[in-house]
């Protein structure tokens, strides 16, 4: 162990896929990956397209090439489903898109997809800017506020309402609430050594779901709402109504299925586009530059009115600082797969539940692919090439079959929150040390303590 030529495996006729060095007796790689994840995960492309790392005994293949990620995600993505991981999380979070597999995914894809269409996202854009105005307009210019509870709350706050018409329910905030505290951090559990060593010996304490009494709290008060809504069967406007709306020739979702969903909406679609958001604005406050710059397009495109849907097309500028943080801070981090038939990736050779992971921030910080990868500098993205990089090395949403379906909604959620909290702000940072990485589930940072600055009407 300890050299990329060590610990090699070759089946007949598949090439050598190196072993990463660092690997440690027990934990395998977990230690590299426990205190410096992002970096272990930059530095190992140097070993070749695809390497082999270890979380305990459990051997991942680590795909670091974006030709591979691209078969992998494209060509090939029905021969694997998203693995170990998602098998876990189905215990305490049912069975939504985000885990579900094969016919399963392929169905709830096609039921769901028309709450997505770009019409519907007209309707929950203007939630999403009088919530995100709302909030902005809360912060006394002179005051300092750490946004990242700030930010989850908005999020939190947009999601419910665009889920539900009417989330005034307190039943429902209640549930909500406590639902969110028991929420575990499922990257732990995909990269937890103990937990790879507890499936192979059973005697070892294992992972166990968290307490599911909070969860079925949650589920029994969305079945109630449900069935009010399936009594008028009206369309309210929002994410559920189309949810329960949606039919075709294989059915419509089961009131079960539709809870399993909107669990995972729940969780898909608001710690991402918090950390997104406070990347965001991060890079914003320490940038007088291009700050001015997003000041100038707002004031250009609003001329002083609040953002809406149709201004999203025209804040080309803010689209660009978005991408640009997209790219180096991409809240999925790490994404993963799992065989589920003899496969073969380039010329590596995978068998049924070989596990391969990938990540969007090393690819996306690859020297190959982008110039200073280190540097944030939104004017690479010239208009509309956010929209046009090939999706395998410009993946913060993913690419193929399992592209995330809120991609649109989360471009415009953010378009319009960074309007809100810069049109009639100048924001600063707050604090002279750095803002630092957390990788958790998603990649966010620590804190972020900004000060408002009226801006000169
Ligand atoms: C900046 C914000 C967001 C980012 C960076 C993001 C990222 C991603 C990524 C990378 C995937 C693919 C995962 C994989 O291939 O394993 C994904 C899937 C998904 N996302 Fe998002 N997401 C964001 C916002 C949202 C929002 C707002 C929603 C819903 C309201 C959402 C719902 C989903 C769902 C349901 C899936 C599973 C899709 C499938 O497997 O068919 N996401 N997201």
């Amino acid at each position: 162990m300890g050299s990329s030529t060590e610990g090699t495996s070759r089946r007949p006729g598949a090439r050598t896929v190196p072993t990463a060095p660092g690997r440690l007796p027990l934990v395998g790689h977990a230690r590299a990956l426990h205190h410096d994840a992002l970096g272990f995960l930059c530095r190992l492309r140097r070993h070749g397209p695809v390497t082999k790392i270890y979380i305990g005994p459990r051997p991942v293949h680590l795909v670091n090439d974006p030709e591979h990620i691209r078969e992998l995600l494209t060509v090939q993505a029905r021969s694997f489903d998203k693995g170990a991981m998602f098998d876990a999380l189905r215990v305490p979070l049912g069975d939504g898109l985000i885990t579900a597999a094969g016919d399963r995914h392929l169905r709830h894809r096609r039921l769901m997809q028309p709450a997505f269409h770009h019409d519907r996202i007209a309707g929950y854009a203007r939630v999403m800017s009088e919530r995100c105005q709302a909030r902005a307009a809360d912060w006394e210019p002179g005051t300092t506020r750490d946004l990242v509870p700030e930010i989850h709350r908005l999020t939190l706050d947009v999601l419910l309402r665009t889920l539900f018409a009417k989330p005034h329910d307190p039943a429902l905030s209640g549930a909500v609430k406590e639902w969110l505290t028991v929420k575990y951090h499922s990257m732990r559990l995909a990269l937890s050594p103990l937990h790879a060593w507890a499936e192979r010996v059973p005697l070892l304490p294992g992972w166990r779901p968290p307490d599911a009494g909070p969860l079925q709290r949650l589920v029994d008060v969305q079945l109630r709402i449900i069935d009010d809504y399936r009594a008028d069967g009206r369309d309210r406007g929002d994410l559920l109504s189309m949810l329960l709306l949606a039919g075709g020739p294989q059915g419509a979702l089961s009131d079960p299925e539709v809870t399993d969903e909107l669990i995972t909406l729940f969780l898909a679609g608001t710690g991402t586009v918090s950390a997104s958001l406070a990347w965001a604005l991060h890079e914003i406050s320490r940038r007088p530059d291009v700050q001015r710059r997003i000041h100038d397009e707002l004031d250009g495109v609003l001329d002083g009115r609040p953002p809406g849907f149709e201004d999203v097309p025209e804040l080309t500028y803010t689209r660009r600082v978005l991408a640009e943080t997209l790219r180096l801070y991409p809240p999925s981090w790490l994404l993963m797969r799992r065989a589920v038939r003899p496969v073969t990736l380039g010329d590596v050779r995978l068998a049924p539940g070989d596990e391969v992971f990938f990540s969007p921030y090393a690819v996306h910080r690859d020297p190959q692919l982008y110039e200073n990868p280190q540097e944030f500098e939104p004017d690479r993205w010239p208009p509309e090439a956010a929209a046009k990089a090939p999706r395998h090395t410009f993946l913060p949403f993913g690419a193929g079959s399992r592209l995330c379906i809120g991609e649109d909604f989360a471009w415009t959620e953010l378009t319009l929150a960074v309007a809100a909290f810069t049109a009639h702000r100048r924001l600063t940072p707050a604090a002279s040390d750095a803002v630092r990485p957390l990788v958790g589930t998603v990649l966010r940072p620590d804190r972020l303590p900004l000060t408002a600055h009226a801006r000169p009407s």
